[in-house]
Formats: C-alpha cells, structure tokens, sequence
C-alpha cells in the first residue's frame, strides 16, 4: 500500500464494517483485515485498514459512506481466460462424449473446435455480440469485474477481427474491463488442412499485423490436435514484433514441453498444464510464468490425470483459477463453480482457489 492520500483529497465513498479479504500475501490467511475500511477517491482506492483508523481520517469528508455491517469484502473477481463470444452449439458432441467418443476423436472427425467455427463464421457480430452479453452478464452477476475474452473461432482475417469487435463493444458497453486475446491459431481451418504451415504464414504475416491494435495478447492452442511447437513459436515471435504478451494452452491431452519453451520466451500464462512435468513447472517459476487452472474442461473432458499442484506449490508459481467458458470443453458460466472445483478436483486451498480469481489471475 503507498503512503495515504493528501490530507485534503476528497473521499468519494468510505466503506467500513467489513471484514477484508485484501488478498494481500504478507497478511495471513485471504490477508484478512477485521472489521476493515477502504477510503476510495475518484475510483481508485486510496487507503485500506481497520474502521477504527481509517473512520478517524476519512469519516468527516467522506461524500458517502457504506456499512457493511461486518460482511466480508474481497476484490472483484476475474476470469482470466475465457472464450465466451461464439456461434452455434455443441450439444450434439455432448452426447457423442456421454456414447464414448472422446474430445480428441470428436476435433480429429472435423468436429469440435472447427464446428464452432463454421457456425461463428456464419454469425453476425450483432448475434455474437447478444450471445456474449448474457454470459458476461452472468459472471457479473456473482462478481466478475475483469474478463479475458479470446477470439479462435473465426481463423480468418475477416472473422478474427469480428470477433475482437465484438469484444471491444462488450468492453465499452458493459461496466467490466475486457482484456482481448487473438487466438487464431486454435485450430486449422477446413481450408488449410494438411497445410498448417500456410495457416501460420497468414497468422503471422497477415492476422497479427491486422489484429495487433485490437489485442493485448496472443494464445496459441499448442498440442498433438492442433499446433506443434515450431509453429507455435513463429506465432510467438510474430506477437513479440507487435508487443503482445503470449499465452499458451499447453499439455492439455499430452505433455509437448510447450509450457517449458512459451515460460523460456517469456510467456505471461501457460493454461490447462494436466501433463506439464517437473521441467515445465520449474521453467514457470523462473520465468515468473502463471499456471492458469482449468477445473471446468477437466470435468466436462472426464480428465483424469490432474496438474501437478503438489509441484506448482513447491516451486511457488502462482497458479490463476480460470472459467475458460466454450461451448465445447467448459460450457459453464459461473467462476464461483470454478473455484470450488479448483478445490474439490485439484485439491486446492479456499486460499489458493481465492488467490487464483484475483492476485494470480491479474
Ligand atoms: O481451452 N483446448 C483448446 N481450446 C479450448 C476448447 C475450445 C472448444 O472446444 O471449443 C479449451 O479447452
Ligand atoms: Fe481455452
């Protein structure tokens, strides 16, 4: 926390009576603050600590107070990776995987991923747009106030860039910060198949260039049904040239090492990790890459090989707690459900589960 604010700043709204998860990690369990205060100017906070100090500075010109009569307060909550604007349904691979066949069958048959596709392709943005609406808005409705939200359904240039303005327009008509990520090299489209190293060419020489004004990070589904790594790496160096952070879905169905190179190139996030070995989580850790957890496509996928938090833990990488919200492998709307997944499948702490929708997931 900085010094306070200037004895005569105005205060527009003072919280007090509440019991502060402020998340902070040198503060114990949540860095639970009892019977806490927060002093907010222009909405930013300016101050945070207990009603009895805070009260004494802030009370008198404070233009508004609230009591919460000792409810507990935490930060807002934000899903870090999501893909919730698309086209279309999968409720028919739904019961395809209930009979038996598994993700990696259905995407290897031209289902999955691709048939969002299709159906995005032939979305307008107005539809997309409506869609998204109503699953932000249920994020929202127990707290979200950050969101991360991927393209990958377009995997064309013209598609793509609809997909990143309907995130701009959730982001300017919605009370929420949205953070865009391209994530055009998901899958390969019909059009390219068999040809993946064209579809990397147009990715990099054409799509990044053309998206790069309108994202703040590049992701790359890396694994056996989608990209390996030398391609993944091209797209790497194509969104470094554009300054954009890198992100990976990496040892999701098997361990390719992937986490490991994206965490040496800097990655902001490695997500997913079930296969990520002792190698990756250290390469993480030094390289102050966060593991993104994502409790809701190992349920919906009947996973059973979990990410090594025993590991992750022990070498200290801040492990996000994500929805990763798609109509294929997580076709969820709630971050809460997430986080008491992340519990009960990974065996996270109520601590750690906290930590990974805020400190970790910014
Ligand atoms: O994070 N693994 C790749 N991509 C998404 C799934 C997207 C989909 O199935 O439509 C994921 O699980
Ligand atoms: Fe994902």
């Amino acid at each position: 926390m900085k010094p306070g604010p200037r004895a005569d700043t105005p205060i527009s709204l003072c919280l007090v009576n509440f019991h502060l998860l402020t998340m902070v990690a040198d503060r114990g369990s949540f860095g639970l603050i009892k019977n806490g205060a927060v002093a907010i100017a222009d909405g930013q906070i300016v101050d945070v600590g207990e009603t009895r100090e805070l009260g004494k500075k802030y009370f008198a010109r404070a233009r508004q107070t609230v009591d919460g009569e000792g409810r507990y307060l935490s930060p807002g909550l934000i899903d870090c990776h999501t893909h919730l604007i698309w086209g279309g349904s999968r409720v028919k691979e739904w019961r395809m995987r209930l009979e038996g066949a598994s993700y990696e069958e259905i995407a290897r048959r031209g289902g999955g991923i691709l048939s969002t596709v299709a159906a995005t392709r032939s979305t307008s943005a107005e539809e997309l747009l409506a869609g998204a609406r109503k699953r932000l808005k249920r994020l929202m409705d127990e707290g979200v106030t950050s969101v991360e939200i991927k393209s990958g359904y377009g995997l064309d240039l013209e598609n793509e860039l609809k997909m990143l303005k309907v995130a701009a327009r959730l982001r300017d008509s919605a009370n929420i910060d949205v953070f865009a990520t391209l994530l055009a090299a998901h899958a390969v489209p019909p059009e390219f198949r068999g040809k993946a190293d064209e579809y990397v060419d147009l990715v990099c020489d054409e799509i990044i260039p053309a998206a790069a004004e309108s994202c703040q990070a590049v992701d790359v589904f890396c694994d056996r049904i989608a990209f390996d790594w030398p391609q993944t790496e091209r797209v790497f160096q194509a969104a470094r040239r554009h300054s954009l952070a890198l992100k990976i879905h990496a040892e999701q169905l098997s361990n390719l090492g992937a986490a490991r190179r994206a965490a040496e190139m800097g990655a902001l996030s490695a997500d997913h990790l079930e296969y990520l070995d002792e190698a990756g989580v250290k390469a993480l850790s030094r390289n102050g890459t966060v593991a993104v957890l994502l409790p809701g496509a190992f349920y919906f996928l009947r996973e059973t090989q979990r990410p090594p938090i025993e590991l992750l833990r022990q070498f200290g990488v801040p492990m996000a707690v994500a929805s990763d919200a798609n109509p294929g492998s997580s076709p969820v709307g709630s971050l809460l459900l997430m986080m008491n997944m992340a519990c009960l499948l990974f065996g996270l702490t109520p601590e750690e589960s906290l930590a990974g929708v805020t400190r970790h997931a910014a």
